[in-house]
């Protein structure tokens, strides 16, 4: 048997190397090429976050307008994929809009021989928040909107094309946020996913096309959508405190706790909760935040499990009348700078990525004639 057991799901295995980022390492906590996710976090807009996972270091003032002015030319939809998105039905999951929407944006724009791979990294960042607004308001409100906003940032942008309107700066600023502490998390599921493709030596469109459908399960990204699902299902602290209790005794998984990686608490709770907390109070909330607020303390007195990013992030989208189906989404916008860049580093010293398995299966067995089989 080896080392299945002790290597299950891969924890605690080593699976190369990165440049990009540490997780709860020893003395540094999470970092993006360096930098504290705390100074970034307070300091730092996700467009200069972008551009340092993306470009190697922090971008000048001048180079940082640049970039901004650079994406913001790329957030057109091609009529071909606006077609596609609003071919494809009101009752899907944005998350498979999005796949759908990448894998055929590298059929119209495909890639090539990699040498345009940082245009490639940029048109992503730069249409996906637009083709996951476009097929939203095209479904729900049965309009056709210009994704072309003047924004700066992918927030504004994003709020923009949902509203109608430009933002108001605490929200514009609150997701904002949210998109710096989810732009990158070293080999998780859906980066590593997009790794094993671009091993291969695969286009980046087919590699981000695999990092969506891992990310969206609720084991993973797919957690802060479940998240608000369970908060909104209590209409008080005292019916969260005991539903929780209930869940528990009946073995559940509480969606927004735990990690892989993290042990006793994940540094961008902190700074969501913060979020969540003044957007509670600036929309009147009595309910969803004292609700989060129970299930947290539960989760820890009863397991000393800790909310993870997708727990609060939750209420931040929904305090600033962001859909819940939409948050997954959302996290795909900034999570395309981590992915990206995983796809240069990957390119930039390649091995095909090819584990190997225990076989648990049966000794070798003599064939058998169709005929005589019983
Ligand atoms: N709710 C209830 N119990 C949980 C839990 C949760 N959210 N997360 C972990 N546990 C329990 C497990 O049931 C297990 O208990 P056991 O030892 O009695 O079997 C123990 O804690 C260890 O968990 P395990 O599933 O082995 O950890 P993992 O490293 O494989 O899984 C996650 C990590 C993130 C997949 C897991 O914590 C989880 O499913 N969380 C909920 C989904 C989520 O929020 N995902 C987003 C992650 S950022």
């Amino acid at each position: 048997m080896g080392d299945s057991k002790k290597s299950g799901g891969l924890a605690g295995v080593t699976a190369g190397q990165t440049a990009l980022c540490t997780v709860g390492k020893e003395g540094a906590g999470l970092t993006y090429r360096g930098y504290d996710i705390y100074d970034l976090a307070d300091n730092a807009g996700f467009m200069e976050v972008a551009y340092l996972l993306l470009k190697g270091d922090l971008p000048t003032q001048a180079e940082l307008d640049a970039y901004v002015a650079r994406i913001k030319t790329l957030r057109g939809l091609p009529e071909a994929l606006k077609t596609v998105l609003e071919m494809i039905p009101a009752e899907a999951h944005p998350m498979d809009v999005l796949r759908t929407g990448v894998s055929f944006l590298g059929n119209i724009e495909p890639e090539g021989d990699f040498s345009n791979q940082g245009d490639v990294a940029d048109r992503l960042l730069a249409a996906l928040p637009s083709m996951m607004v476009y097929w939203h308001r095209f479904h729900a409100d049965g309009v056709r909107i210009d994704t072309e906003t003047d924004d700066d940032s992918v927030s504004g942008h994003i709020l923009h094309m949902l509203h109608d309107k430009p933002p108001e700066t605490l929200h514009q600023k609150s997701l904002d946020t949210t998109l710096i502490l989810y732009a990158e998390h070293e080999f998780n599921a859906s980066t590593f996913a997009g790794r094993v493709i671009t091993g291969t030596l695969s286009d980046m469109h087919s590699a981000v096309a695999g990092a969506i459908g891992a990310l969206r399960g609720p084991l993973h990204g797919g957690a802060n959508e479940a998240a608000m699902e369970l908060i909104q299902k209590f209409d008080s602290a005292e019916a969260a405190t005991s539903g929780i209790h209930d869940m528990l005794a009946k073995k559940e998984l509480i969606m927004g706790f735990g990690h892989r990686v993290y042990t006793t608490s994940d540094p961008r709770n902190e700074v969501n909760k913060r979020m969540s907390r003044t957007l509670a109070e600036s929309v009147g909330d009595t309910v969803l935040y004292p609700v989060s607020e129970a299930i947290e303390k539960v989760m820890w007195d009863e397991k000393k499990l800790f909310a993870n990013a997708d727990f609060y992030a939750a209420t931040v989208y929904h305090f600033m009348g962001v859909p819940t189906y939409l948050f997954t989404p959302i996290f795909v916008c900034s999570r395309i700078t981590g992915w990206a860049a995983h796809v240069m580093e990957q390119r930039s010293n390649n091995k095909l990525i090819r584990p190997a398995a225990d076989y648990v299966g049966p000794d070798l067995k003599a064939w058998v004639p169709i005929a005589e089989r019983g």
